[in-house]
Formats: structure tokens, C-alpha cells, sequence
């Protein structure tokens, strides 16, 4: 779907790839309807808005509460008449522990943002999305919804139910207005390990110049052209596009590669 002139909404617009999302949308005339849990950084995405302010309105929702995304339709129909995409960012990262050690608070945490938060997106959105002339479903799912990687296991399965709702939405979907898209990011450059509350693992010299991280204006430039051409599957950064393949071609291997690259994550 074109996304000029089109009232897209996107979660998590405060930071990373979201607030370029955001920006990126309002720089191909679209209205964007940006929602954060922090209000003081999605302040600073509306103060980069520049002479696209007008077009953008914000609210403060945590995604995990079903009654505010309730009211967040009503609040955005009321604004624009009509809402044309939503675009599921949002989300958060585990603490880099093993599952063993992992606390069921924390599991819960990453699943009711990530998984909870998107499905309470879709079913709130969806009925409203099925009037429209044309409209689309856009779900940031990750390389590790398909690839395991260790200290991130329930991260990785959150991202994974992600995927499988996404592609199960679009073949539910399929002959109505509704297009459904897929995003698998590869290390994009934003803060999400500070945002989701953790310390960033020190990491060894040798990774961190092998590890090549996307800026997240790329990765929100590549989400909108896979978004305005309907991909089924969008995959974001050459490390996605390489390990997607490796993954179907030797699946034990992928995940052997990674788990002795990210050793680091999960000391002694
Ligand atoms: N950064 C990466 O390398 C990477 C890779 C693959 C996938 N992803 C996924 O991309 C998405 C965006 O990540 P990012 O790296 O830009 O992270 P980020 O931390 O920069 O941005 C995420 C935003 O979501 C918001 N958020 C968190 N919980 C929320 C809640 N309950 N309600 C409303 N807003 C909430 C945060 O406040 C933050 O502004 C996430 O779903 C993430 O899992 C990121």
C-alpha cells in the first residue's frame, strides 16, 4: 500500500526504528498516528517532525493494556476518520540469561510486550482496517524469530509467535483489502537493550568490529519500500538476508555459528 496521504499508525515511535518510522512516513506525506510508553522521547520524535508536526499526532500507551488500545482506535478515528496501517514496533529484549535462570516475570514481561501487545493491536485494529479501501498489517518480528540465539530464548520465541501470527494473518487474509507484511531485522543501531532496562554486555573486540549494525533510518527506509510493494517477507540488513538462507539450508549449523559468536552474552 501507497503510504502517501494514508493514516498509519506505528507502536513504539519514541526511539530506534520506530521514530524513523515515524519521520520517514511523515517525509512521504503520510499522517502518522506514533504511541510510546515514554512519553518524554516520543515528545523528542514529534520535535524532529519539523514542518511534518502537523501531521503527526502522539499518545501515551503501553501496548500492554487492552482498554487504551481499545480507546486509542476511538481517539484515533476521532482525530483522522480513519486509520489505513498499523505498523507492530514495538517491542523489547530479554535479560541476557539463560531460560533455566530466567525469572517468570521477566518471561512474561517480554511476551505480553512483544507478543500480547501486537495481538492486542491487530484485534482492536483489524475490524476498522477490513472497511477501508485498502489497508495493511506491518509486524516487526526479528532474525531471531528464526535463528536461536543464547540469553535470548524467550525474546526469540516471542519474535517467533510473532512470524507465525503474521503469516497466518495473511493467509487469513488473503482476497480482502488487508495486505500483511513480515519484518525480520538483522543488529539494527538503536538503544532497545538500555530501553528494555538492561546493561549492555561488554563485548569482545574481535565481535564488535565482525558485528555490523544497520542505522535504524535504513532499516525504516527498507520497511516502508517492502511495506508500499505488499512483501510477504521483509528482511532488513545483509546479516538477516545471509542467516535466513543459512537457516533453511542447515538449520543445526546456523544456530551452532551463532550460539559461539554470542558466547559473550552469557559469561561463565
Ligand atoms: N535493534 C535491533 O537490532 C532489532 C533487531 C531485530 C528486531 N528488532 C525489533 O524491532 C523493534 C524496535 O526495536 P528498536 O531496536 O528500535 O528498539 P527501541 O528500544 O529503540 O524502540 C522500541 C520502542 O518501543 C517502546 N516500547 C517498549 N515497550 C512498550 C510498551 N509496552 N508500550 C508502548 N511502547 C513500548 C520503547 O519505549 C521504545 O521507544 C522491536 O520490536 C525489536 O524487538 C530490533
Amino acid at each position: 500500500m501507497k503510504v502517501q496521504n494514508k493514516t498509519i499508525l506505528v507502536t513504539g515511535g519514541g526511539s530506534g526504528m520506530g521514530r524513523e518510522l515515524v519521520l520517514h512516513l511523515l517525509s512521504k506525506d503520510a499522517k502518522v498516528i506514533a504511541i510510546d510508553i515514554n512519553e518524554a522521547s516520543l515528545n523528542e520524535t514529534a520535535g524532529l517532525a519539523g514542518d511534518k508536526r502537523s501531521l503527526l499526532t502522539t499518545f501515551i500507551i503501553d501496548i500492554t493494556n487492552k482498554s487504551a488500545i481499545e480507546k486509542l482506535l476511538t481517539d484515533a478515528i476521532a482525530e483522522f476518520g480513519y486509520v489505513d496501517g498499523i505498523i507492530n514496533n514495538a517491542g523489547i529484549i530479554q535479560p541476557f540469561i539463560k531460560v533455566n535462570e530466567l525469572k517468570y516475570e521477566a518471561i512474561e514481561r517480554v511476551m505480553n510486550i512483544n507478543f500480547y501487545g501486537t495481538l492486542y493491536m491487530i484485534k482492536t485494529f483489524l475490524p476498522h482496517l477490513l472497511t477501508r479501501p485498502e489497508a495493511h498489517i506491518v509486524n516487526i518480528s526479528s532474525m531471531g524469530g528464526f535463528l536461536p540465539v543464547p540469553g535470548q530464548t524467550i525474546y526469540g520465541a516471542s519474535k517467533a509467535a510473532v512470524k507465525l501470527l503474521t503469516e497466518g494473518l495473511h493467509s487469513e487474509l488473503i482476497g480482502t483489502n488487508v495486505k500483511v507484511s513480515v519484518v525480520f531485522p538483522g543488529a539494527v543501531n538503536t538503544n532497545i537493550t538500555k530501553n528494555s532496562g538492561l546493561n549492555v554486555p561488554a563485548q569482545p573486540a574481535a565481535e564488535s568490529k565482525a558485528i555490523k549494525t544497520l542505522l535504524p533510518a535504513k532499516a525504516a527506509q527498507i520497511i516502508i519500500d517492502g511495506m508500499e510493494k505488499n512483501l510477504y517477507r521483509i528482511i532488513v540488513g545483509r546479516d538477516a538476508l545471509f542467516m535466513d538462507l543459512f537457516c533453511r539450508l542447515n538449520p543445526k549449523g546456523a544456530a551452532s555459528m551463532i550460539s559461539k559468536k554470542m558466547k559473550y552474552l552469557l559469561p561463565g
